[in-house]
């Protein structure tokens, strides 16, 4: 925060003291056309109550998946592992919303085109991207947005890949051949594969409205 602060401030001197030098004499047109700007909207503040109701919907369902994958990999081995995550993570993703929260996974390379992030998240998750080259990615980012005509609460959580994920998100070269080929076969149009350790995979979302 400090450094996108400092970059404003350096932004900001730089352009009054190139205003002048660009427009001489154009001070009052200046001043008039900007009166008829409407000024930026005041940046809603996410309360800490809401925070916290979407920061724990992340933490379930994250938890519930995580739980599930876990188990089913280990009693069913990756194959087995995979006939849950297709026929399961949709409907559990889709059971942790409530009339309050609207929660789900979202990437940039789709395995599941159900999880196609829309514009918005889009920008953020390429933020996140941008970030975690950096190595300066978030835990976590609450962002308001106007949502139409509504504000809406968002929290961002970013999906990183651990070894585990890399039996169906990896190399394909080191998928087991047969998970490939199920995987090619209920997927056709996967993006998902050629993961390492440590990239970004996607992010949960949960979003509440403000008003
Ligand atoms: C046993 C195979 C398997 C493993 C292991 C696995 N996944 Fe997946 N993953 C899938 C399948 C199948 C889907 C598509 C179904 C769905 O979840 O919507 C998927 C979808 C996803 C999605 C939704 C986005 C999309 O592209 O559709 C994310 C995010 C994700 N996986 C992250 C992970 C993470 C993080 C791990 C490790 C903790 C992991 N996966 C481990 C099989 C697996």
């Amino acid at each position: 925060m400090k450094i996108v602060a400092a970059l404003l401030s350096v932004t900001l001197l730089a352009l009054l003291l190139l205003t002048p030098a660009c427009a001489p004499g154009d001070g009052q047109k200046a001043a008039a056309e900007k009166t008829e700007v409407a000024p930026p909207p005041v940046p809603v503040e996410i309360p800490a109550q809401v925070k916290e109701t979407l920061k724990n919907s992340v933490k379930m369902l994250g938890g519930t998946l995580k739980g599930h994958l876990v188990a089913a990999l280990d009693e069913k081995g990756t194959l087995g592992a995979l006939e849950f995550c297709g026929s399961q993570a949709q409907t559990l993703t889709g059971e942790a919303s409530t009339d309050e929260v609207f929660i789900h996974r979202v990437s940039l390379r789709l395995r599941n085109p159900a999880n196609q992030p829309s514009d918005f998240e889009r920008a953020q998750l390429e933020r996140f991207e941008a970030l975690n080259a950096e190595g300066k990615l978030p835990e976590g980012a609450f962002i308001a947005h106007k949502d139409g005509e509504r504000d809406a609460a968002y929290f961002f959580k970013p999906l990183m890949m651990g070894k585990p994920c890399l039996l169906c998100h990896g190399d394909p070269a080191g998928i087991e051949p047969e998970v490939l080929a199920r995987l090619q076969e209920l997927y056709p149009t996967d993006e998902a594969v050629g993961f390492a350790e440590g990239d970004l995979r996607g992010a949960f979302v949960a979003r509440t409205y403000l008003n």
